[in-house]
């Protein structure tokens, strides 16, 4: 535990600056399982999308809502959110607590099913850490872009692995304490740019492993422990992450997260190919 303490970093809290004005705890959620990355994450992904005042932003797999209520305050956009598992009627509430309930829908939704929105409904599509959870068929991904504004842009990001493995995972990663981390969901920043392109619907603007993505894992284990006050019983439960964490410093592939942005095509605007 000693070594998790003294060796495991911390994000630096300038290239972060849309959450200077949180508390660590606000910043994961204060505790409301809100997934790696926490705000840190948010934050990387909202960069790209050139959100204005005012816009209807999608946010798919919201979890508990943590992310929707930033894009709502920190924007001022307005925000639609749903999550397979977390009801409508919780995230209500919480939107209301946080003063938001104007600004901020939430439904009760599955990314894999026919949404009830208008085509080209969206000015921006934000996706935290659920991506890989139903966003793996270029089919669905295909059927949800219909739902975004020819030139609108949608971000997106998570944990992922810095490389497709060449043959099986490594061992390490096979050991999860019963909890399923979705590795086999999991791919690398190039996976998700041939996955978008295959859609054949936007240009691919970035997609990226982040310079600093290991130590948000490790941020995000000290914010952890020390919120379970370093006790043993975290330390335990933690073990098998942690030690995946010190052999991404030095093998590959290693857990780190990445960040994407796509535009979606606007071939109104597109200068018509000339006819041969
Ligand atoms: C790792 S959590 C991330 C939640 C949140 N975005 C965050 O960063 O805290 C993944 C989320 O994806 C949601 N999810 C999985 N499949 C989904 C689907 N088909 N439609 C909507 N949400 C889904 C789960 O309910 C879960 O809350």
């Amino acid at each position: 535990m000693e070594q998790v303490r003294s060796s495991f970093r911390r994000l630096d809290p300038d290239d972060y600056p849309e959450v200077s004005d949180y508390s660590w705890d606000e910043i994961y959620g204060r505790g409301d399982n809100m997934a790696p990355g926490g705000l840190y994450l948010a934050s990387r992904i909202a960069r790209s999308l050139n959100l204005q005042r005012g816009d209807r932003v999608l946010d798919l797999a919201c979890g508990k809502g943590d992310s929707s209520i930033f894009l709502a305050k920190h924007f001022g956009v307005s925000v639609i959110c749903f999550d397979a598992w977390t009801s409508a009627s919780y995230l209500s509430r919480k939107i209301e607590a946080a003063g938001l309930g104007d600004a901020v829908l939430p439904l009760d939704l599955d990314a894999t099913d026919l949404l009830p929105f208008p085509d080209d409904y969206f000015q921006a599509f934000f996706c935290m850490q659920g991506l890989h959870s139903f966003g793996t068929d270029p089919d669905v991904t295909r059927r949800l872009l219909a739902h975004l504004q020819p030139g609108g842009r949608f971000g997106f990001g998570g944990t992922c692995f810095s490389q497709e493995p060449d043959g099986p995972l490594p061992a390490i990663f096979q050991e999860t304490a019963g909890w399923d981390a979705e590795y086999h969901n999991y791919h690398s920043p190039s996976w998700w740019v041939d996955l978008f392109e295959e859609t054949r619907l936007v240009d691919v603007l970035n997609c990226e492993e982040l310079p600093d993505g290991l130590v948000m894992w490790e941020d995000d284990v000290l914010y952890h422990g020390e919120r379970a006050g370093w006790s043993n019983a975290w330390f335990e439960k933690s073990k098998w992450l942690i030690d995946q964490l010190v052999f991404s410093r030095h093998h590959r592939p290693s857990l780190t997260h990445y960040v994407g942005t796509v535009e979606k095509k606007d071939w109104s605007s597109r200068t018509p190919r000339p006819s041969p």
